[in-house]
């Protein structure tokens, strides 16, 4: 039997789901569910018995394709290696860089397509090298792809090993965008931030791998502070780690203020604990200790949850750019590499 309960502190945003049994939940109750989670922004499920990534891509990609921007335009640059990753690591014409970063994406478990390039964000280090995007440590609050305009809009964590020690954190700010005056309300409806990449905004032990730097892949990217979700929720697209201006500083450190409270650290129960939450309006972070703890993520859009391509912005003439630049994404993604 289901059981569906809210989400301490979270204001009716957020549901613990308990007693689900994959093995006979038909395709339109999971549909039913991601639906569910479209209007909560946050779902974690617990004890969902879903053990590996070939399960959680087939699970999860019921809801969306997978999505990963920085890897899209990357491998979109070498159209011509026709998804052979040794050609693109041989060729005298790729820059080193690039190599270096297809060679990370690779040891943190990208490049497996038809498991939907599926990453281990924490891993057991294998040769000394570390095997997860962000290996080890807390990590501060922030959203993923934050200062890319065409942010990947869900996330998905699913539990393997050493998971109890640790916690992952969300905070949402429809409640307080809903809480406050209709002044202050179309005050922030007018505001734009101003993103960039900046080291060690993220993660607190000081680790900084390439594949990071995804959170802004353009310098001074210009987003609107008010966006709103897959399920049409307004709230605020702001994410501490890359915001570094706004036309109106004041007014943005009351907001911060204000949204801190809508908090809430789900310290993992079980080590099949599966986590997902919205990637637009809300923000994430990690807490505790990470030895010996591996976690698996996979990014998603929500192409089979809602009807045609999902719009964040409200105003021009970002909803045309973001119109561009996903359906360049969509493109480049013709070219994404595996490895086989
Ligand atoms: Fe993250």
């Amino acid at each position: 039997m289901t059981r569906i309960t809210d989400i301490p502190n979270l204001e009716g945003y957020g549901v613990f789901v308990d007693g689900i049994d994959f093995k006979q939940l038909t395709k339109g109750e999971w549909k039913e569910l991601g639906k569910l989670y479209m209007k909560k922004l946050v779902m974690i499920i617990r004890k969902s018995g879903l053990k590996n990534k070939k399960v959680f891509h087939k699970v999860l990609s019921k809801w969306g394709e997978h999505r990963q921007n920085y890897a899209a335009i990357t491998f979109g640059k070498f159209p011509w290696a026709k998804g052979n990753i040794h050609e693109i690591l041989a060729s005298p014409d790729v820059p080193d860089d690039e190599k270096e970063y297809i060679k990370e994406y690779k040891r943190i478990g990208g490049l497996t397509r038809e498991d939907g390039n599926i990453l281990r964000v924490t891993g057991k280090k294998i040769n000394g090298y570390r095997t997860g995007l962000f290996d080890h440590g807390e990590l501060l609050w922030h959203s993923n792809e934050c200062g890319d305009l065409a942010f990947t809009p869900g996330v998905a964590l699913l539990g393997q090993e050493g998971m109890t020690k640790s916690a992952t954190g969300v905070m949402v700010t429809a409640p307080y965008y809903n809480s406050i005056s209709d002044s202050m309300r179309s005050e922030l409806d007018e505001m734009v931030l101003i993103h960039n990449f900046v080291d060690g905004k993220i993660n607190v032990n000081g680790e900084n791998n390439i594949v990071y730097k995804n959170m802004c892949p353009e310098p001074n990217t210009e987003i609107p502070l008010v966006i709103q979700s897959p399920a049409g929720i307004k709230g605020l697209h702001y994410s501490f780690n890359t915001v570094t201006g706004s036309n109106n500083d004041r007014l943005l450190a009351e907001v911060k203020k204000g949204i801190e409270k809508y908090t809430y650290d789900y310290w993992w129960e079980n080590d099949d604990d599966l986590m997902i939450f919205d990637n637009s309006i809300t923000q994430h972070r990690r807490l505790g200790d990470t030895t010996d703890r591996l976690c698996l993520r996979y990014q998603f859009d929500y192409t089979y949850l809602h009807d045609g391509m999902y719009q964040p912005y409200l105003q021009e003439p970002y909803i045309t750019r973001y119109t561009d630049r996903v359906t360049n994404f969509y493109k480049l993604l013709q070219h994404e590499l595996c490895t086989k």
